[in-house]
């Protein structure tokens, strides 16, 4: 039996190249080896888009289409929607009578995002529960390994909480997942500062090859080199940056750049051609589904999870007493 994988995304957005590089591609690799279980988090996302669902529902399509459209594979995977495997509510509810609100209010991720959001109201039950919900879509699929940004470990540190409390509580039927650490090289947005929506300087998967070529346009560079031969501080430079990633040759590209034989332009278009022979495969791949493939991608995905999810449910329910038995 392979073991299993369970990581999922909110409906937020559109995936930009910095995904790419940081998660998805490390999924893929995943998949070749373990029972992944994929997801679109969207009862995550309602926790604090609740006052704002006109998106959610195209950028639940939009995602999967990104996935599957960079190589994640649905014979391999299980790809589903949250909401369409009603259990993840059943376990959260029944997580949440075991949490105590002290683990959730000292959260760090609570703190920081009630600050960092505060343009809206997350002072709201559901808001407070996001680990809660968390911790059910891990433990429903008795997933021990979870992909992960850093950003996420105090959630699945909490879900070892809570899967330690029910197993002390009830009987021993849950893993204590860890945290699958994807690292990856820093990629930053083409202003310098991190690859993120809310400061409008992503390079999305889905750029066709005249907005590549104009974002990559727009990247910061040295401001000292300001001709060809002057020597350039790639280390100060966001083309440099991609082209670490990007390029095989980024190590002549440095030393090209510092001794004033490359200049800026030609290094942007050069990076230019580079972004498009990663992204054009991509959106080769992506014109081959429609939103009925999409959509029988994600019945048949949320027919395998369900299984799964109604094994668990029901083993948690027999051994609290709960419900016909
Ligand atoms: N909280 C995660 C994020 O914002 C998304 C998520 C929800 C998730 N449930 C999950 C990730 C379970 C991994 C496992 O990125």
């Amino acid at each position: 039996m392979k073991e299993i994988i369970l990581s999922g995304m909110r409906p937020t957005g559109k995936l930009h190249i910095g995904h790419l590089i940081g998660v998805i591609n490390n999924w893929k690799i995943l998949q070749e080896k373990y029972n992944c279980f994929f997801f679109i988090a969207d009862f995550h996302a309602l926790t604090t888009e609740y006052n704002n669902i006109k998106e959610i529902k195209d950028y639940v399509y939009e995602m999967v289409l990104d996935w599957l459209s960079c190589g994640i594979d649905p014979q391999k995977s299980t790809i589903f929607c949250q909401s369409d495997v009603y259990q993840h509510c059943e376990l959260h509810l029944i997580f949440s009578m075991l949490t105590p609100l002290g683990w959730l209010y000292s959260c760090p991720t609570y703190k920081e995002q009630l600050k960092e959001q505060s343009s809206k109201d997350l002072k709201t039950y559901g808001f407070l529960g996001y680990p809660v919900l968390q911790a059910a879509d891990i433990l429903l699929y008795k997933s021990t390994k979870v992909p992960v940004g850093k950003d996420q470990i105090p959630h699945v540190e909490l879900t070892r909480e809570i899967a330690r409390r029910f197993n002390s509580l009830y009987s021993e039927i849950f893993p204590e997942p860890i945290p699958l650490l994807t690292e990856f090289p820093y990629l930053p947005g083409i202003d310098g500062r991190k690859m993120s929506k809310s400061y409008n300087n992503c390079i999305f998967l889905s750029d066709d090859p005249k907005t590549i070529k104009n974002k990559v346009a727009k990247m910061f560079t040295d401001p000292k080199k300001i001709h060809k031969t002057d020597p350039g501080d790639p280390t100060n430079c966001v083309v440099y940056a991609f082209q670490k990633i990007f390029s095989q040759n980024y190590k002549e590209i440095e030393i090209l750049c510092k001794t004033g034989k490359l200049g800026c332009v030609e290094d942007k278009n050069n990076l230019t051609k580079v972004l498009e022979t990663v992204l054009i495969p991509i959106q080769e791949k992506r014109k081959s589904y429609d939103k009925n493939n999409v959509k029988q991608i994600l019945v048949s995905g949320k027919n395998t999870a369900t299984t799964v999810a109604q094994e668990t449910i029901s083993q948690v329910k027999k051994l609290i007493g709960l419900g016909i038995q």
